[in-house]
């Protein structure tokens, strides 16, 4: 019998083959434009990097149910007050050397990395780095002589990795715009510094 029942007809599943690619297609570039306008740096989430001119706050959003990043007043990096382009520079010097470096070999950033060191999504609003006078200070020292510091209680110490004064610098700026990021909350129970006026 050659009654083929129209289900089971190859030109229908040809179609519905081509339609459903198709689709998929229209789906997966609304979806990666999407995206891209969410991690742009100067997009909602991801502040342009003259954020680093201004004090990060991390603060808990009764609506969202976690803590989200508020941008403050006027606190610039190393006390001083950086253009778009030149904190774009400092900050891509940071990223720069946290690659050359390899830090997520034994840290995260934003969630991907290793999981011997602590995530540093945030690293920046540690209490641990002490006032808001001292602290970009710490963090340079820190970078440059890790292997002197005991820190989180860990037990473990971070290598010297052989960073120079001005790389430290540029990581500073790289860390603390990565903490201006609003990432939904993560790292999850991050416990960040009180920064009363
Ligand atoms: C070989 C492993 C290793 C590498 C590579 C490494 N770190 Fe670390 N790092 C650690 C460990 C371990 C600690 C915790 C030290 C402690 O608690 O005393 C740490 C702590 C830190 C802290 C303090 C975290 C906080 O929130 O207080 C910062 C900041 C940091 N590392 C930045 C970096 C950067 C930037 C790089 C890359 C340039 C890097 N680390 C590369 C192991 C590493």
């Amino acid at each position: 019998m050659s009654d083929i029942q129209w289900w089971s007809s190859e030109s229908f599943w040809r179609k519905t083959a081509i339609w459903v690619t198709a689709g998929s297609f229209v789906v997966l570039i609304f979806l990666t434009l999407h995206s891209m306008s969410e991690i742009w740096a100067g997009s909602k989430r991801v502040p342009a990097y003259s954020v680093i001119n201004h004090r990060i706050d991390y603060v808990f959003d009764e609506k969202r149910n976690f803590q989200v990043p508020v941008i403050g007043v006027e606190e610039p990096l190393f006390g001083k007050k950086l253009t778009e382009e030149e904190a774009e520079a400092l900050v891509s010097r940071g990223k720069l050397t946290v690659q050359a470096k390899n830090c997520m070999n034994c840290h995260t950033l934003l969630g991907n990395g290793a999981y011997y060191a602590p995530d540093l999504t945030k690293s920046w609003l540690d209490p641990w780095w002490g006032s808001k006078e001292v602290r970009e200070q710490q963090m340079v020292e820190f970078l440059m002589s890790p292997q002197d510091r005991v820190h989180n209680g860990l037990g473990r110490r971070m290598p010297n990795l052989g960073i120079t004064e001005e790389e430290a610098r540029a990581t500073v700026a790289f860390l603390k715009w990565m903490a201006s990021i609003d990432t939904n909350g993560f790292p999850y129970n991050f416990k960040p510094i009180k920064q009363e006026n």
